[in-house]
C-alpha cells in the first residue's frame, strides 16, 4: 500500500467511526505555552480541551499530525540514521475522544483496523499495559482475545505518557510488531518479551493507546482530570514499513525520493553500507528544517531557531562525509514538496523561501565548517600525541563562537575518534560570554541567517569578512517582528 493510501485509509477507518477529520497543525508549538518548542505529538494542539479550558465542538477527531521530537521530553536527535525508525520530523496518525468513547472501544478498534483492515498477522503483535492496569488488561485478554503471554507489563517509564514536564498525561497501552522471520526464529517468548521496548530492531512499537487522566502541574504533582480522554498515535512512517514489508522506514516510499535526490548529489549510493547513516540524517533533517520553516520559524541563535540552525548544520556537515563541500540542502527541498503536495501543500507554496533560508544557512556554514573543523583535526591530533582523549570546554567553545559549531556537533565529530568534550566546561563558558554580552549592553546579536536573507532581497552586496574581523559598523536597515516574522524596512 502506497503510504498516501495508509493515511487515507486510517482516517476512513476512523471517519466510519464518527471521527472528524481535521487537519494538521503548525509543528511550531503555540508561543504561550511555555512546556514545549516543536509540536511532539497529535495531541499538543487539544491540551486545553484535555485540561477543561476549552470545549470542542465535536466529540471524536482523527487526523495526521506533523511533529518534531528534538526538544525537551521527547527527543530523537541522537538515534536518527543510526536506527532506522526515530525521526526528527514524522507524522502521527491518531484519534481522540474527548470525554466520549474510553478504552474498551479503542482497545477493539485498534486491533480490528490492524489485524481486519490491514490484515497485520497476530502472531506478530504485542502489548504492553501500564502495570496496573488491569482494566486494560481484561480488554485486551477477554474482549479482544490476545494471549496472556502477548500482554506485557510495563511501569511508568514505557507505560505512562507525558507530553511535556506538564501538562495532561495518563496510563497507556501501547502495540509492538515483530519484523522477524517467525517461520526460522528460535526465540523464546521471554526474548521476546525482552525484545519489546529493548534496543532491538526486530521490535517497534507502532501505535499508543493513551488513557488521559491526569495533569502534572509545575510541581510535579499529579491530579486528576474532570473527564478522561482517548489519545492515541501511531508514527505514520513505521506502519508505512510494516505495511510495506520494508526493514526501514526509509525503505518506504515516503524517503524514496529524498534518498534519489541526495544520491545524485553526492553521487553515493544508499546500498553501500558506509553512505546509510549519513544519507539518512539528510533525508530526515530536511523533513525538520522544510516543515519547521514554513510553519513560521527561522534558523536563528535562539531558542527555537537556534535548534532549527543546530540541524542544518549538522546535516551540512554530514554532506560533507558523502563528499559534498557546497551548499546542497537547498536542493532537496523541491523534492520533498512534490513528495508532500498532496497532504501538506504549503511547502509547495513556499518552496522558494524556504530553499532560500537554508541556502544562505548552507553557505555561511560551509566557510567556517571547513576553518573549524582543520583547527579541530589539529587540537586532536596534538592531543593524540599527549595520550589525551578529550578537550577543554573552552577549545569546543571557540569552535561555537568562532565557527559557528554547536556543542552537539562538535560531540559528534569528537566521539568518531573517540574524544570526549567537558560539557559542564563548555557551559561556563557560554555563560560567562553571556555576562560579558549583557554588559555591552549596545551590541545586538543578529542571526546571520535572517540578515543575509534581508540583504537579498533589498538587493544590497556583502562582503565576508570572516572570523578575522568579528566586529564591524552597520547601518539598521529593518527590524523584525515578533517571532521573527514581520520586518520592517527603514
Ligand atoms: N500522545 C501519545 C504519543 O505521542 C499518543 O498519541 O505517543
Amino acid at each position: 500500500m502506497h503510504s498516501n493510501e495508509i493515511r487515507k485509509s486510517f482516517l476512513n477507518f476512523f471517519k466510519n467511526k464518527n471521527h472528524q477529520i481535521v487537519p494538521s497543525e503548525s509543528v511550531i508549538a503555540d508561543g504561550e505555552d511555555k512546556s514545549l518548542m516543536f509540536i511532539n505529538a497529535g495531541m499538543n494542539p487539544f491540551k486545553n480541551i484535555f485540561l477543561g479550558l476549552e470545549q470542542s465542538p465535536v466529540k471524536r477527531v482523527c487526523n495526521s499530525q506533523k511533529c518534531i521530537r528534538i526538544s525537551g521530553k521527547h527527543n530523537d536527535l541522537e538515534e536518527v540514521g543510526l536506527d532506522t525508525y526515530h525521526h526528527t520530523f514524522f507524522e502521527m496518525l491518531g484519534n481522540w475522544s474527548f470525554a466520549d468513547y474510553y478504552k474498551k472501544e479503542i482497545i477493539l478498534w485498534s486491533w480490528e483496523l490492524l489485524t481486519q483492515v490491514w490484515k497485520i498477522d497476530p502472531e506478530r503483535l504485542f502489548v504492553s499495559i501500564y502495570h496496573d492496569d488491569d482494566e486494560a488488561y481484561y480488554i485486551w485478554r477477554d474482549e479482544v482475545g490476545v494471549e496472556e503471554k502477548r500482554i506485557l507489563k510495563f511501569g511508568g517509564k514505557e507505560n505512562f505518557w507525558e507530553m511535556a514536564e506538564t501538562g495532561p498525561c495518563g496510563p497507556c497501552s501501547e502495540i509492538h510488531y515483530d519484523k522477524g522471520d517467525l517461520g526460522t526464529q528460535e526465540e523464546t517468548y521471554q526474548d521476546k518479551i525482552l525484545g519489546v521496548n529493548g534496543k532491538n530492531e526486530r521490535y517497534i512499537e507502532i501505535w499508543n493507546l493513551v488513557f488521559i487522566q491526569y495533569n502534572r502541574n509545575e510541581s510535579g504533582d499529579l491530579s486528576p482530570l474532570k473527564n478522561k480522554f482517548i489519545d492515541t498515535g501511531m508514527g505514520f512512517e513505521r506502519i508505512a514499513a510494516v505495511l510495506q514489508n520494508k526493514e526501514s522506514n526509509y525503505e518506504t516510499d515516503i524517503f524514496a525520493e529524498l534518498i534519489a535526490k541526495v544520491e545524485s548529489l553526492s553521487g553515493k549510493k544508499y546500498s553501500d553500507q558506509k553512505n546509510q547513516v549519513a544519507i539518512r540524517v539528510i533525508v530526515d533533517h530536511i523533513r525538520m528544517i522544510s516543515f519547521s520553516i514554513v510553519d513560521g520559524e527561522i534558523p536563528s541563535n535562539e531558542g527555537r531557531g537556534y535548534v532549527i540552525r543546530r540541524v542544518i548544520r549538522r546535516a551540512f556537515r554530514y554532506g560533507t562525509t558523502l563528499g559534498i563541500n557546497k551548499p546542497f540542502l537547498h536542493e532537496i527541498v523541491k523534492t520533498l514538496a512534490e513528495k508532500m503536495k498532496d497532504s501538506y501543500p504549503s511547502l509547495l507554496e513556499q518552496k522558494e523561501r524556504v530553499s532560500k533560508i537554508i541556502f544562505h544557512e548552507e553557505q555561511s556554514f560551509a566557510i567556517t565548517l571547513e576553518k573549524g573543523t582543520q583547527l579541530l583535526k589539529n587540537i586532536l591530533a596534538q592531543k593524540k600525541q599527549n595520550n589525551e582523549n578529550k578537550i577543554t570546554g573552552k577549545e569546543a567553545f571557540t569552535l561555537y563562537d568562532t565557527y559557528g559549531f554547536p556543542l552537539d556537533l562538535t560531540k559528534l565529530i569528537l566521539a568518531e575518534s573517540n574524544f570526549t568534550v567537558s560539557e559542564e566546561d563548555f557551559q561556563k563558558e557560554l555563560i560567562r560570554q553571556r555576562q560579558q554580552s549583557s554588559k555591552q549592553a549596545k551590541k545586538t546579536n543578529y542571526d546571520v541567517g535572517s540578515v543575509a536573507e534581508l540583504l537579498k532581497e533589498l538587493k544590497i552586496n556583502t562582503e565576508y569578512l570572516g572570523e578575522q574581523q568579528k566586529e564591524t559598523r552597520a547601518k539598521c536597515i529593518a527590524v523584525i517582528g515578533e517571532k521573527n516574522r514581520e520586518k520592517k524596512f527603514f
